[in-house]
């Protein structure tokens, strides 16, 4: 009896396994929004002081809100500011952080985006500034910087992608939408914000929030549902109606509680039908035994 017992506590500590993912303490928390300026995000992005913990959205999405105002987000070691979420097409639009004061940098970096996670929006064009260069490029259209060793003008606009600075001293990839960029429009541009899509499967989410959960993400990036009741599933919160398909009658959220005893149940029928059946095989054996 007392392997019996041992061998339902491994039982219920296997089926309660898929539901460690999911945490009532969470339910709260990540059903708050982050909020910060004109800026406000739920799932799933996380981040701010005191606001979403990470375990309410991706990795990859953390928003941090800079002196009460600037919501940045940082991609690939690039600091961008937010100036947009489009939650129902799931659009983010941003802005290079270190080129608001312009096109001239000294600390000079790509826009490169996590393929994982984001892909740009239709409408904007991966252009390369040139830094430096010893020679003029006449093909192009050329801007000064006065600064830092980038005391030249023979700074250049690519209008495409360009692999490397080749014999300039540095090259940035950045993204706008002018099709043929003047130096004005490239700067007004940059601090515009270009935009780009978020590939975060939240599938499962609205059917979560359906059932009164918040969503939230485990540690394999994918979307789970956080209740306030303990025992929750991924598929959404043990609420009415049951997801179809289910056979039992609806009950309280609170029978998750009654899981132990219910699997017992379950499993003394299962023992009693074991039992049967070798006795039934026992009795079976004795009398063609007996009738040879
Ligand atoms: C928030 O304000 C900035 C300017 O401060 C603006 O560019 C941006 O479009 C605004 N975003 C929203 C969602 O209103
Ligand atoms: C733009 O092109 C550069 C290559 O020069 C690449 O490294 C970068 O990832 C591209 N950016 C985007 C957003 O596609
Ligand atoms: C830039 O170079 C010019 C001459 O080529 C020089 O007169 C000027 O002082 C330099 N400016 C800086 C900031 O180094
Ligand atoms: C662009 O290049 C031309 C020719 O070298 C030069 O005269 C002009 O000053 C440059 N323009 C800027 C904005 O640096
Ligand atoms: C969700 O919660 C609200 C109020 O807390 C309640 O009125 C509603 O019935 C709940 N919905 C479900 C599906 O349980
Ligand atoms: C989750 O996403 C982060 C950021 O995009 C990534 O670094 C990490 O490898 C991902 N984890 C898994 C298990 O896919």
């Amino acid at each position: 009896m007392n392997y019996f017992l041992l061998f339902v506590m491994i039982l219920s500590v296997f089926s309660e396994t898929p539901l460690s993912s999911s945490n009532p303490d969470l339910y709260g928390p990540c059903s708050k929004e982050f909020k910060c300026g004109n800026v406000s995000a739920g799932f799933p992005f996380w981040g701010g002081e005191d606001q979403r913990p990470p375990e309410c959205g991706h990795p990859g999405l953390q928003l941090q809100c800079e002196d009460n105002h600037a919501a940045i987000l940082e991609i690939l070691s690039v600091r961008y500011r937010v100036l947009d979420i489009k939650k129902e097409t799931k659009i983010l639009k941003i802005a290079r952080e270190d080129y608001k004061g312009g096109i001239c940098r000294h600390n000079i970096q790509n826009t490169n985006l996590d393929a994982t996670l984001f892909v740009s929006a239709p409408g904007y064009v991966n252009i390369t500034l040139l830094y430096d260069c010893p020679v003029d490029l006449p093909a192009l259209k050329n801007f000064s910087c006065g600064f830092h060793g980038f005391n030249s003008s023979k700074n250049f606009i690519h209008p495409e992608v360009f692999h490397g600075p080749m014999f300039c001293s540095a090259s940035a990839s950045v993204l706008v939408h002018v099709p043929s960029p003047t130096v004005e429009a490239i700067e007004q541009s940059l601090k515009d914000g270009f935009e780009i899509k978020w590939k975060v499967d939240d599938e499962r989410c609205p059917k979560c929030l359906k059932s009164n959960g918040s969503c939230g993400i485990d540690p394999g990036n994918k979307t789970v549902c956080h209740c306030q009741e303990p025992g929750s599933s991924l598929e959404g919160c043990p609420v009415f109606p049951l997801p179809p398909g289910a056979s039992q009658p609806p009950q309280p959220p609170s029978n998750a509680n009654k899981r132990g005893p219910k699997n017992t149940i379950n499993l003394e029928n299962a023992m009693n039908t074991c039992e049967k059946y070798l006795y039934s095989f026992g009795v079976r054996w004795l009398t063609t035994y007996f009738s040879q």
